[in-house]
């Protein structure tokens, strides 16, 4: 029966998300989609993501990109997901900080690639937060010399409450530094894409 529960994946999230009228946090599934849809519609090759977790969006998105860079902080977390994927060459688990580890990252990328920024930018187990996180990697990946398209969860939890700054700072900032830049945001996900 768990057997059989377990095969459905993200499913039963999505419906019951859905029966609940479709709240502000959103599924993964619905996530998976999002970075799906933006990798083809903006013809992305590579996805680099901060925050490995589980890896499933790893496992999800590997398939569809021909790169997939991953950073995560917590050595386990790195571990198990090096472990995971470790059949993958197409995948590459990096751990430590992201903002630490970003540099190392863009200097890979030959081309823009899809930005898939999930690394608890406002708390996580516990942990510090480092609250210039966000801006610091944001103005990294904006001025590098790729146009490359970012994709921030959680956008909920930009409340302007405990120093961190609220969507509309976010999107003020953004579009005022990086003028080609347009900000929006749709089922909880923070979109920066260059204007048309
Ligand atoms: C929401 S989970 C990521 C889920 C994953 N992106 C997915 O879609 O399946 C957040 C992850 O970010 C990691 N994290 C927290 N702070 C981090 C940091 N400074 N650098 C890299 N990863 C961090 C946490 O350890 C956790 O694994």
């Amino acid at each position: 029966m768990y057997g059989a529960y377990k095969a459905l994946g993200h499913y039963p999230d999505y419906w019951y998300w859905i029966l609940r009228g479709r709240p502000p946090r959103s599924p993964h599934l619905l996530k998976q989609k999002v970075v799906r849809e933006y990798g083809e519609k903006f013809g992305l090759k590579t996805l680099v993501e901060t925050g490995t977790y589980y890896g499933e969006m790893v496992a999800a998105m590997k398939g569809r990109f021909d790169r997939v860079y991953s950073i995560e902080f917590v050595p386990a977390l790195a571990e198990r997901a090096r472990r995971k994927f470790a059949g993958d060459g197409q995948v590459q688990i990096f751990c430590g900080d992201s903002r630490v580890v970003m540099p190392e990252v863009l200097a890979l990328l030959q081309g823009p690639a899809l930005f898939w920024l999930d690394a608890g930018y406002y708390g996580w187990i516990g942990m510090e937060t480092d609250k210039q996180r966000l801006s610091a990697e944001m103005e990294m990946i904006l001025s590098h010399p790729y146009p490359h398209v970012v994709l921030l969860d959680d956008a909920r939890c930009l409340t302007g409450e405990h120093g961190i700054p609220t969507v509309s700072e976010v999107k003020g900032y953004i579009e005022a530094k990086f003028p080609q830049r347009l900000v929006t945001v749709e089922f909880d996900i923070m979109r920066i894409t260059l204007r048309d």
